[in-house]
């Protein structure tokens, strides 16, 4: 539960804040309609690794970074898959050589596997690993290189457990997972009757959306069987299959709190100035705020001082619940940074904080938070009772943007 009071008055904006509980409820939910083990995609948000560790059945990582972060956490090195597209040779050669105990690697080029191999066997290392299948993009191998890897590999040096595969995020249509479980399947005889290769494990993204937007409806419920009957399907085969989640596990958890810092009217609306903007907020899917997300406003302030705009000087007149239509901008110097269109809100005034859901996944790391030298948000962690832990200070970035002489 995460108590809005205690976040402005303990924290402060700007802000987000992660629901712990949400996101293990949501673990349980998922395995439990999917039927299937969960990788946590630690690109959705690495604040959060820790906390869920007995929950989750894996990790899936993307970058050395990724994986300092997860080791630093004393994350058990057993649920860790080391994935990426680009694999260079002084890190896969600092995990290799210390650490006998990663659960596996991913292989998403020749070279990949190359790689893997020499350093493996300059250090007397056996590992394990699964090949990704491309969709068509730069992300893993095609079917011939997959085939050459399998037909080449060196069993004592890599062993390879079977397939990964992930051809994209907010996928919603059945028949786009249905497919790919077509192409999962067909894979697995290929490879059984050309190769004779078992395929024993498959570790695919299904890349499950979140509707991040009002007016969105969509029964995740129904959705979710179907996406259990393809998943099946796949189990039929005799594999064992882990699913690679980010965005569905976490989204939900989140909240981001922003402060209106200044209001002004002119031709073309009323505009808001909050005190984080496209910086720190992006939602998949929404291009320069025509779509209006799941948000709350609460007021802070009844300081007389700090005042609404007189309502001469607003554009427009107040509807019959009293709403108002405002545009709600961030601080950068760019015309681009816009939250939210059009919003109809009560009389808004500075101080009245912003309150925006779903944002438990990418949204802290997507923006352009480097741009104007603006402080990154803190960051906290909301227990069962609502008592926060600050797991990341304000960070100002005109460190990072400062040259060095
Ligand atoms: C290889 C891989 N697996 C899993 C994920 C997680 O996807 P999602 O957040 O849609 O669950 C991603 C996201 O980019 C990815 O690149």
């Amino acid at each position: 539960m995460i108590d809005n009071e205690k976040v402005i008055k303990e924290i402060g904006t700007p802000t987000y804040v992660y629901d712990v509980a949400t996101i293990l409820d949501r673990i349980k939910y998922l395995k439990g309609r999917l039927d299937a083990d969960i990788l946590y995609a630690v690109k959705a948000n690495s604040f959060i690794v820790k906390e869920i560790e007995e929950e989750i059945d894996g990790y899936e990582i993307c970058s050395k970074g990724e994986f300092d972060i997860c080791n630093s956490l004393d994350i058990n090195r057993g649920k860790m898959v080391i994935s990426g597209v680009h694999k260079d040779r002084p890190s896969i050669e600092d995990m290799i050589k210390s650490y006998d105990d990663i659960r596996k690697y991913t292989i998403e080029s020749v070279n990949q596997w190359k790689l893997l191999t020499d350093v493996a066997k300059k250090n007397g290392r056996h590992i394990h690993a699964l090949i990704r299948l491309t969709s068509g993009n730069q992300f893993g191998v095609c079917e011939e290189d997959l085939k050459y890897i399998i037909g080449h590999n060196d069993e004592a040096v890599i062993e390879i457990d079977g397939i990964e595969y992930f051809s994209g995020t907010q996928k919603h249509s059945i028949k786009k997972i249905n497919k790919e479980a077509d192409k999962l399947i067909t894979l697995i005889d290929t490879l059984r009757d050309e190769l004779d290769f078992t395929v024993k494990e498959i570790e695919y993204g299904p890349g499950l959306p979140i509707f991040y937007y009002q007016g969105e409806e969509f029964d995740e419920e129904a959705f979710l069987e179907e996406v259990r009957a393809a998943l099946v399907r796949i189990k039929e085969k005799g594999v064992k299959l882990s699913l690679e989640v980010g965005r569905s596990l976490v989204a939900a958890s989140g909240r981001y709190y922003t402060s209106i810092v200044d209001m002004k009217s002119n031709k073309n609306g009323n505009f808001v100035i909050l005190d984080g903007g496209i910086n720190h907020l992006v939602y998949y899917g929404g291009t320069l705020g025509m779509r209006i997300p799941h948000f709350q406003v609460v007021r802070v302030t009844e300081d007389e001082a700090v005042g609404e705009i007189p309502k001469e000087l607003l554009v427009g007149t107040e509807d019959e619940n009293g709403l108002i239509t405002y545009n709600l901008h961030g601080s950068l110097c760019t015309v681009n940074d816009i939250l939210v269109k059009n919003i109809n809100s009560r009389r808004l005034k500075p101080g009245d904080v912003f309150i925006f859901e779903n944002v438990g996944a990418y949204s802290s790391t997507e923006g352009i938070s480097l741009f104007l030298s603006r402080d990154l948000p803190q960051i906290a962690l909301s227990d069962k009772e609502g008592n926060l832990k600050v797991v990341r200070d304000v960070i100002k970035t005109s460190s990072i943007n400062l040259p060095k002489y």
